[in-house]
This record gives C-alpha cells, structure tokens and sequence, in this order.
C-alpha cells in the first residue's frame, strides 16, 4: 500500500510495512548503523539507528513505515543519543585503531567518524578479555566485541545450521565464544564471512591481518555513508 511519511519536514511517498532505516537510504538520508545488513532481518542490538519518530527515539530498523509518521533525523538530540550510544561501544571495550587488523575496514570506526566522536563521555572500562586462538582459520580478539549478534545469527555451520558462534555470561563478564569443533569445518570463504560481518575487528581471518596499505582501505575508497546511500550495506 502506498503511503506518505515525512522525514526532516521532506515529504516521501513510500511503501506501508518497509524498514524506515531502508525507507531513509533510498531517499539519500543517511542513519548510521552498526547491527543492520540490508536484505537480513533486524537484530535490534545497537540502537544506533535511533531516531525521533513522532517525537519519540526508535530504532529505525526495527520501526516500520506507516501513513502519516513523522521523522527527525536531523535533530541534535537524535545525533548526540546516536554519538553517545558510540562512545559508550568505545569506552565498553578496548580499542586501539592503529593497531587494529580491521581499522580502515571497520563500521565502529567508520561510523564513529561520521557521527563526530571524538573521546568518549564515559569512563572507559579497559576491558581484558581472553583472545581465543584455538580455531584453525579464525581467532577472536574478545575486547573489541561489540556484541552486535550477527556473528551468532548468520554465520552458521553449512551442514547442519548449527551456530558456530555465542555469547557466554552476563553483564560486564560476557563474551563472544566460537565453536572449535564446528569452526574447524569452515572454509576459508565462509572464514571470510565471518570477518567480513563482524562489524570491528573482533573476529580476524587468520590468513588475512593487514591486507590492504593505508589510503585503499574499504572505507577509504568509499565512505560507509556512500556505500549505505547506495544500499550496498
Ligand atoms: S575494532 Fe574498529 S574501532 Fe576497534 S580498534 Fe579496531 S578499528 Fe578501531
Ligand atoms: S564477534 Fe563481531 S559479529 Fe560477533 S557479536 Fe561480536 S562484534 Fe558482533
Ligand atoms: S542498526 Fe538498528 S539497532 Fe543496530
């Protein structure tokens, strides 16, 4: 059913029930992100996404569209609910970017970039976790976990669908766990998956690291607000 929202007083003729974070990328309005891939359902983990609709915060990808909704996304308090939701993924791990495999390559970071951080609000926590080298292809580097889940809910062993990732404890002792047993059975496409939709640099290919020089980096050759305007990401 055809329908007509408004965004940033624009008005948008648009399809009834479609994402409005979707909704907002095909009419070149650009909402950060770090949990959402176009095409998969909506985990909801992040909150970066968060915008005013009707005055109220919501996760634009996990609010669909409706006749006559209004939406603020250029707003200052919608860009600093979405800063501080990024400062506080800084400060609740560990996150040193010149020494990252996946710097140049990563949302967290890309997207810190585009909301204008630069030091985060809160204490930062200096988290320790174990780094688990076990696995043949993969090791995780459990500090820069940002507990997204997309690890958990589309990487999964090919055979049987079990999931090859999970996270364990609660609170401040939680992290992420890789099966061995199952992990040891992927390939080295679905290894690079794995990294690849791991939006920081928590879980590294082994075979990859540094693979591209500074200046050709992923988000160097196309900003992460070009590739998601595009609807590439
Ligand atoms: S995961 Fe991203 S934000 Fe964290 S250190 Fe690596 S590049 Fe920086
Ligand atoms: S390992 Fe990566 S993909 Fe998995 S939950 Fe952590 S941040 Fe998300
Ligand atoms: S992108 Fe919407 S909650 Fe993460």
């Amino acid at each position: 059913m055809s329908i007509k929202i408004t965004i940033d007083g624009k008005e948008i003729e648009t399809q009834a029930g479609e994402a409005l974070i979707n909704v907002a990328a095909d009419n070149g309005i650009f909402i950060p992100r770090l949990c959402y891939m176009r095409g998969k359902p909506c985990l909801g983990t992040c909150r970066v996404c968060s915008v005013k609709v009707n005055g109220w915060m919501a996760a634009s990808c996990a609010t669909p569209v409706y006749d006559g909704m209004n939406v603020e996304v250029d707003d200052p308090e919608v860009k600093d609910m979405q800063k501080a939701l990024v400062e506080n993924l800084f400060s609740e791990g560990t996150h040193n970017c010149p020494s990252c495999e996946k710097s140049g390559r990563c949302d967290l970071q890309a997207i810190a970039y585009e909301t204008d951080m630069m030091v985060s609000r809160f204490p930062y926590r200096f988290t320790e976790r174990k780094r688990d080298n076990a696995a043949e292809l993969i090791w995780l580097e459990r500090d820069r976990c940002i507990f997204c889940q997309l690890c958990v809910h589309y990487i999964r062993d090919e055979k049987t669908g079990q999931k090859i990732f999970s996270i364990s404890g609660r609170g401040p002792s939680s992290q992420i766990e890789i099966d061995k047993t199952l992990a040891d059975k992927m390939t080295k496409e679905q290894a690079r998956e794995a990294s690849d939709i791991c939006p920081v640099g928590c879980i590294i290919d082994k075979e990859r690291g540094f693979d591209h020089a500074i200046g050709v980096r992923k988000y160097e050759i196309s900003s992460i607000r070009e590739r998601i305007l595009k609807g590439e990401q």
